[in-house]
């Protein structure tokens, strides 16, 4: 298994683009929370591939919904009706009490597609503003709207310049928020949770900052919820926990549970204010996709998952503070439900290698989090086994610092 191994790595390291450091795993296969190696090891996934496994792997319902639907029709194009796309644009209106849909692929469309129409909005309506407001920390995707309104330097340098009408402000900084929006703001884009910038959740306080200078200046809100949404906070979506009322919301990861589709969604007057042909998408809303996502969110809000998150995200959160309490190394935990931060007072990247050899998945992001995105269908038992073998890895690297 070894040679095998080696012969991906090689092959890999000669054709592919080099834009992704991978870890030196191989998954093969998967069953529920539980992904194995090409050695057949087995680990528990914490991170359901950064979101997006929502009803983990190899789900019998989903597996099923997708063999059927690609033996019947997968896709037909936007140039014709197919009996899935309003269906699930009235599930995801239901949900985020948003009028209306746009389907794309990935996320950072969906974002794009927000961007786009919140400038088509004030253009329609005879005054157009271009400046966006966004967030420290925040991560919206690689394409180039996406990567304007993300704030990591890192990302962002290699391929300026990006649009100029940006301006970032600290997060959960509710006077900086205020100084910064103003009547040439065509929308303020936020995170309710920020995903990749270390799990902070937006505080209450800055919230209602949000709802103000919106409400002062006609701003339009974007929220980003493509990390945090369906179901993932134990709310449908994290806006509705903090009070916000966005006119425009992205949705991507979790919805086709790895078939990839994502969502813009729209408040009416925003819809209003578009035409036929200002946007669109080879792919996006087919036939297999959307029926992927019906069957995700079939599962997740009435097949009692998003109650999963709710009952299994207290006992995870009250484990993690135990971690927390007895690694001298954990300075913070952040997140709600099933979408956790833990801050070291280190450079997290220690753990992730030595999560991997005491058999569980987990992510660095924002250098010193360890970032844990569980399956939402975990069972406490599973959550209990994994967090056992998360302090086990914990205790290995504080040992060697
Ligand atoms: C909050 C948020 N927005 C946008 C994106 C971009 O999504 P995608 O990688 O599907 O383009 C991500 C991906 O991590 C994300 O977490």
């Amino acid at each position: 298994m070894t040679v095998v191994m080696d012969d991906i790595v090689a092959r890999e390291s000669r054709f592919v683009l080099q834009t992704y450091k991978r870890n030196p795993v191989t998954f093969v296969r998967g069953e529920g929370v539980r992904l194995y190696d090409a050695n057949g090891r087995e680990y528990i996934d914490l991170l359901s591939g950064i979101g997006v496994a929502a009803l983990g792997h190899a789900h019998p319902g989903l597996a099923r919904a997708i063999a059927e639907q690609s033996q019947t029709l997968i896709h037909t194009s936007n140039l014709f009706f197919h009996p899935l796309t309003g269906e699930l644009a009235e599930r995801l209106s239901t949900l985020s009490g948003l009028a209306r849909a746009f389907f794309c692929n990935s996320g950072t469309e969906a974002v794009e597609a927000c961007l786009k129409f919140a400038r088509r909005y004030w253009h329609t309506k005879g005054a157009p503003r271009a400046e966006f407001v966004a967030l420290d920390e925040s991560f919206h995707g690689r394409t180039f709207g996406s990567l304007s309104v993300t704030s990591d330097e890192h990302y962002r340098a290699p391929f300026e310049p990006l649009l100029p009408t940006v301006r970032f402000v600290r997060t959960n900084d509710p006077a900086a928020l205020a100084a910064a929006v103003t009547t040439s703001t065509a929308a303020i884009i936020a995170e309710p949770v920020i995903g990749e910038g270390g799990i902070r959740p937006l505080t209450p306080a800055f919230a209602s900052a949000i709802t103000e200078a919106c409400a002062k200046t006609g701003a339009l809100l974007i929220a980003d919820e493509i990390q945090s949404g369906l179901g993932r906070t134990g709310h449908p979506f994290y806006f509705q926990a903090l009070g916000l009322k966005p006119h425009l919301v992205a949705v991507g990861k979790a919805l086709g549970g790895g078939v990839p589709i994502g969502a813009a969604l729209f408040s009416q007057d925003v819809a209003d204010t578009v035409s036929y042909g200002d946007h669109g998408s080879t792919y996006g809303g087919n036939l297999l996709a959307c029926r992927a996502a019906l069957c995700v969110l079939g599962e997740l809000f009435d097949g009692g998952v998003a109650e999963n998150v709710k009952r299994v995200g207290v006992s995870f959160e009250r484990r993690l503070r135990a971690l927390a309490a007895k690694h001298a190394m954990v300075k913070e935990v952040r997140g709600a439900g099933l979408m956790w931060g833990v801050e070291l007072t280190r450079d997290a990247g220690a753990v992730v290698p030595a999560a991997l050899e005491h058999g569980v998945v987990v992510n660095r992001t924002a250098e010193r989090v360890v970032r844990l995105l569980p399956p939402l269908v975990i069972t406490e038992a599973d959550a209990d086994e994994a967090l056992n073998r998360l302090d086990a890895a914990f205790g290995a690297v504080g040992a060697s610092a």
